[in-house]
């Protein structure tokens, strides 16, 4: 089943001469094990789509099918959104993901925590999947103290800790050298293919992507997709 599915939506933001049409028309769906890139310049919407497919951000139009439910058809249909986010769609910042002051297991159990996950259970899941991104050797640090490569490792294990239907990743390789860059990159491609997790990660370099099942690119608010099978 597809894990996302939008369709004609769009965000525009302020009114009048002030009015920014940051997303137009824009469709697209991701089956679960799906990994897509998000390309474009900068101001051409990719955090706006990831805000508004994270339920984060409404959108001014559109419909968004999340798991196969409608969440929003020119509205809010209902469902309970902020239990969505927390249960089903994991996030990845280009920086600053991290709580600084909870060392890198705290990050990964708090949000089972939100989800009433705690004890044993959680601290286990938290062992593995800090072990599964490479990391585990750095569970007691306080991120401030991680590479910038750890860090965002330590960034998608707690994505993941609630197995979501989705993850999205704003540039998380922004602040990474190539090598480190790819490294977390790699570790995304294994989430989605080992978990069923539906990926969507926005990148300005071409030399992550390699792997990924789709590339779509955004120009002013517009989608363009195209294969990246060579
Ligand atoms: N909260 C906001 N209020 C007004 N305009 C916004 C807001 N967020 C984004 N925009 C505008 O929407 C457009 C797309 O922004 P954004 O999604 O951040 O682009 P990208 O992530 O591709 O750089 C830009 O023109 C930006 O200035
Ligand atoms: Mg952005």
């Amino acid at each position: 089943m597809e894990a996302l599915k939008i369709t004609g939506l769009s965000k525009i933001f302020g009114s009048g001469r002030l009015e920014v049409r940051a997303l137009e028309d824009v469709s697209l769906s991701i089956a679960a094990g799906d990994l897509v890139a998000l390309m474009g310049p900068s101001g051409s919407g990719k955090t706006t789509l990831l805000l508004c497919v994270s339920l984060i951000l409404e959108p001014t139009a559109g419909t968004v099918v999340f798991d196969g439910d409608t969440i929003y058809q020119d509205g809010w249909t209902g469902f309970d959104v902020r239990r969505l986010r927390r249960e089903k769609i994991g996030f990845i910042f280009q920086t600053s993901n991290l709580i600084p002051f909870l060392t890198a297991r705290e990050n990964v159990l708090l949000p089972q925590d939100l989800v009433g996950v705690k004890g044993e259970v959680a601290e286990n899941r938290a062992e593995e999947l800090l072990e599964y991104m490479e990391v585990a050797e750095r569970a007691d640090y306080l991120p401030p103290l991680l590479s910038g490569g750890e860090q965002q490792r330590v960034a998608i294990a707690r994505a993941l800790a609630n197995r979501p239907r989705l993850i999205l990743a704003d540039e998380p390789t922004a602040s990474l050298d190539t090598a480190r860059g790819k490294r977390v990159m790699d570790l995304l491609k294994k989430v989605a293919r080992e978990n069923q997790t539906a990926v969507i990660a926005v990148t300005h370099d071409a030399r992550m992507i390699e792997g990924f099942d789709r590339v779509y690119h955004l120009k002013d608010g517009r989608l363009n997709n195209s294969n990246n099978h060579g």
